[in-house]
């Protein structure tokens, strides 16, 4: 329970783990966009995560400034929200510590994240794999964020988050002190699939580049991933119900209607009947509008790391003006002294 009354506040996060992808866009970042004319905003590139695995340093830095790009060629101003790198505010790593003392193993043994990442040999996962979970709560409740927008995947982890959060509020008896967030996930493009496997989530770590569309492809390759797509060979039902038990088919109707802003039922009034002959083009040629102009900001912002590094630094100094008085406010709760 909580009788959290403070200001309502938004924070997510993406991993520099990888190019962004269609997933990434419709899952969340699109959300973002919306988000931060209604709520004060807190977008990070969760670094701390992404070092889970193992991550060329390199490739890291780059990864990160590639994430931060996306969000402002997708859209986000950094006027309006704050965007930041996680290991620039360090309020999230003392609360994630704290978290980790809240948290019990029980709750982290039953993440089906960390089973699916740790592969079978559980033994060489890192501890931050682990305890993963633990950080991203303390991503979200170090700003005592209300609301978080994410994909579907993430709905455990918020459940998690709300369970830290009210197990803190409880022990130390501060039934106000953190909110319980709520994650944002509704909406088309919550879960999109990969085009060569309509049952396994677009993913950044995909084992086929082909069975996921980057935000830096250009129309060519767009078009050639639609086309190769896995479908099937039957018409396009005319109905949404005639998508059961065809993953690939409801996948590509489905990223139709996210990025048309159209229901799969109005999507499938147009197309039903047709085959993918017909749809693919289609959806090629809308997927190609719409991450086009995406595209060519990302490329001109990648090439601007010096622009790109201002903004996080800036970003960093204006979540930790919200995220230390948190953080330091914990610290007195738990007996810790000042
Ligand atoms: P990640 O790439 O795992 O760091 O995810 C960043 C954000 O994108 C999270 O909010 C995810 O839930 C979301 N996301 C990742 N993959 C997908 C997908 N295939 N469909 C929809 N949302 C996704
Ligand atoms: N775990 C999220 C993902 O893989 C990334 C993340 C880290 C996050 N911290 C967060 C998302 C806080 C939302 C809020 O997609």
């Amino acid at each position: 329970m909580t009788g959290y009354q403070g200001p309502e506040r938004v924070l997510s996060g993406i991993q520099p783990s990888g190019g962004m992808h269609i997933g990434n866009y419709l899952g969340a970042i699109r959300k973002f966009v919306d988000l931060q004319h209604e709520y004060e905003c807190y977008f990070c590139v969760v670094d701390m995560h992404a070092i889970t695995v193992w991550q060329d340093p390199k490739k890291l830095r780059e990864q990160t400034f590639h994430i931060a790009a996306s969000y402002l060629a997708a859209g986000v101003d950094p006027k309006v929200a704050a965007i930041f790198h996680q290991s620039g505010v360090r309020a999230h790593a003392e609360l994630a510590w704290i978290f980790n003392c809240v948290a019990r193993l029980g709750w982290l043994e039953r993440m089906t994240q960390f089973k699916d990442k740790a592969g079978k040999d559980k033994q060489r996962a890192s501890v931050g794999l682990y305890t993963y979970p633990v950080l991203q709560a303390a991503d979200i409740l170090v700003y005592q964020a209300t609301h978080v927008p994410v994909g579907e995947d993430q709905k455990q982890h918020l459940e998690l988050s709300r369970d830290i959060a009210a197990k803190f509020n409880h022990d130390f008896n501060q039934p106000d002190f953190f909110p319980l967030p709520e994650p944002l996930i509704k909406g088309p493009g919550a879960r999109i699939m990969s085009l060569r496997d309509g049952t396994a989530k677009m993913s950044k770590s995909d084992a086929s580049a082909n069975g996921c569309v980057f935000l830096t492809d250009d129309a060519d390759a767009i078009a050639k991933k639609i086309k190769k797509a896995k479908s099937d060979p039957d018409p396009l039902p005319s109905e949404p119900a005639g998508l059961e038990g065809r993953p690939e088919a409801a996948n590509l109707v489905g990223i139709f209607s996210a990025f048309s802003g159209r229901s799969d039922e109005e999507v499938l009034k147009e197309f039903g009947g047709q085959g993918f002959g017909v749809f693919k083009p289609a959806l090629a040629d809308l997927v190609v509008e719409k991450v086009g102009p995406i595209s060519a900001e990302l490329n001109r912002l990648e090439n601007d790391p010096g622009y790109l590094q201002g903004i996080l630094t800036d970003g960093a100094e204006r979540a930790s003006a919200v995220a230390d008085p948190v953080v330091k406010r914990v610290k007195e709760i738990v007996g810790f002294l000042i």
